[in-house]
């Protein structure tokens, strides 16, 4: 039987935990081992941050400690604790894909350290800093069939791109959109305090995340117009925390080309979410954010929120499980890189692909 994908974590924080945990839940962890976790905090902390999950629940599996390790369901994984690319042996680990889940390296550069010691190649929870800075960035849904198996450095794009760019696409293909403007309603991170702390460089995030609606810088809409060219210098987007968990919505306002009415949008994203029932929903019934936790799409069209004003300015909401639809993203995007350049690794079955 073909050996499995090896694969290592970078920054075991929310989406790093995430994505072991969205492995273990997937069929797919027959394909793919997490052989390696590298993140500064101690092993206790690790293991119970794995083992208990205030947004999550407890982790369906057996976690324990050997030999300053993990082991998951009787599997050991290598832990390390550097924060240096370089304070990782990641040769001696024979990994196929380091998924860097810290944030902290955005530059060709910085991400090369990884490359120069040992990692064969990188999957990025984050946007490059700019497109240059990596070689694919990848949309699962939208441009998974452009991937070579040649890059080193793959990003899965935000969460926020996942959720909105498959909508805007739809929109741009039936009517056109002249201008669109995204404002994202975001639940709280760990780059904001608990009650008001300093911040090294964003007096915005110095503010207790749990006590105020804090307004954020957003790249979303360069994110944006990377995927969807058409709309260069046609959108603008604003980001907004909000004291929630997890879970978060885009409140889309879009100019058409052409004129539209309710009716056919829904018919629009009810069909799109046929289409490609893994990653896209819809769904017009009373929700709240929580409804969604633990959802794995990347969105879900609230039809119960779309507002025509005029037959060319449409309001559309969306939902997305920031953290789980991203985690079952990176997921996809392992099993499609690695498709490519490990073609005889073992399949799973397309059904098998429903994470969550
Ligand atoms: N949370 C989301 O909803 C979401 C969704 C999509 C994408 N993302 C992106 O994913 C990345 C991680 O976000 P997150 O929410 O998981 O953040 P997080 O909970 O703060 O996790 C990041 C982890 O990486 C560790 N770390 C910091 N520097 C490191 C280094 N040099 N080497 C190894 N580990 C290091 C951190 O430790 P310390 O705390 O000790 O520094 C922390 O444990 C960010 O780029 C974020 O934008 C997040």
């Amino acid at each position: 039987m073909p050996h499995p994908i090896r694969l290592a974590i970078n920054g075991y924080g929310r989406i790093g935990r995430c994505f072991l945990r969205a492995l273990h839940e997937s069929p797919l962890r027959h394909s793919f081992q997490v052989v390696a976790i590298n993140e500064p905090a101690d092993l206790d902390s690790m293991a119970y941050l794995t083992r208990f999950d205030s947004t999550h629940g407890i982790f369906p599996g057996d976690v324990q400690q050997r030999d300053e390790g993990l082991v998951i369901d009787g599997v050991p994984i290598h832990v390390s604790h550097a924060r240096e690319p370089e304070g990782v042996d990641w040769a001696a680990l024979d990994i196929d894909i380091l998924v860097e889940c810290s944030g902290r390296y955005g530059t060709r550069a910085e991400l090369e350290r990884f490359l120069a010691a040992g990692c064969p190649r990188l999957l990025l929870s984050h946007p490059g800093r700019s497109a240059r800075d990596i070689d694919f960035t990848l949309i699962y849904g939208i441009n998974q069939h452009a991937l070579t198996g040649e890059e080193r450095l793959v990003s899965n794009a935000s969460c926020t791109t996942n959720a909105v760019v498959p909508v805007l696409n739809q929109l741009q293909q039936a009517f056109g959109v002249e201008h669109a403007f995204l404002t994202t309603l975001h639940s709280v991170m760990n780059d904001q305090p608990l009650i008001d702390g300093y911040h090294h460089s964003d007096l915005r995030r110095t503010r207790s995340a749990m006590q105020s609606i804090v307004p954020v810088a957003t790249g979303l809409a360069q994110g944006v117009e990377r995927f969807l060219p058409a709309l260069a210098g046609k959108v603008q987007a604003k980001a907004i925390r909000v004291p929630t968990l997890n879970v978060s919505a885009i409140d889309i306002m879009a100019q058409l080309s052409s004129d539209a009415d309710g009716e056919r949008l829904h018919a629009l994203l009810r069909t799109a979410a046929q289409r490609q029932p893994r990653l896209q929903a819809y769904s017009d019934a009373p929700h709240a954010s929580v409804d969604f936790n633990h959802d794995p799409h990347s969105v879900v069209v609230d039809g119960s929120q779309t507002r025509m004003n005029g037959p060319r300015l449409a309001n559309i909401f969306i939902w997305f499980d920031n953290e789980w639809g991203f985690a079952c993203r990176l997921l996809d995007a392992v099993q499609a890189w690695s498709a490519l350049f490990a073609p005889h690794a073992e399949e799973a079955p397309e059904a098998a692909l429903r994470h969550g």
